[in-house]
């Protein structure tokens, strides 16, 4: 399909929308042994694909957060059926209270000892068509996350 030109979409011959071979992580070239792994908004979407990935190239610790907890459970659950070696620890909390976020960063240094990556993934995709519905403390919420 051919876009206009100040759209980039041409920029580049081939366009993936899928893991292609030289991006697989499951592939001995990427693997990341002993590596930790923090992803914020791992609940679901793309934070939930990051960590399944990184699971995939064998790092020892992926630290999951996001509000609703039984979305980290069900991230757990497809990380351990990929990988039931990596060690999960998970933190049901919200990204904009500094409170909760100390908390994780004490555990971390604390229980691992260190962080390698930190995905600072969180936060909403709805889109412009949602802006002029937002009361201010529902923007300052959102740009908080941000
Ligand atoms: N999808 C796209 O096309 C696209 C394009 C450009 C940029 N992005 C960015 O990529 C990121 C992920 O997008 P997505 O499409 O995967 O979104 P998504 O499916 O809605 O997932 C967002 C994740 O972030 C968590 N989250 C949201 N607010 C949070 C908060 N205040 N504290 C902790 N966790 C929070 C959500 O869980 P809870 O609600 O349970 O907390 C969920 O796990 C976002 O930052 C988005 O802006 C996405």
């Amino acid at each position: 399909m051919e876009f206009p030109a100040h759209v980039g979409y041409n920029f580049t011959p081939t366009i993936h929308s899928d893991i292609y071979p030289a991006i697989d992580a499951s592939k001995s070239d990427l693997t990341q042994p002993g590596k930790a792994v923090l992803i914020t908004g791992s609940g679901r979407g793309i934070g939930r694909s990051i960590a399944l990935h990184y699971a995939a190239s064998n790092v020892a610790d992926i630290i999951l957060c996001a509000r609703t907890a039984s979305e980290l459970d069900e991230t757990e659950t497809a990380i351990n059926k990929i990988n039931n070696k990596v060690k999960v620890h998970k933190f049901p909390l919200d990204v904009v209270n500094s409170s909760q976020v100390a908390t994780v960063a004490s555990y971390v240094k604390k229980e691992i000892g260190k962080l390698d990556v930190l995905v600072n993934n969180a936060g909403t995709s709805s889109g412009c068509r949602y802006f002029f519905s937002y009361g201010k403390f529902s923007l300052r919420k959102r740009e908080g996350v941000r």
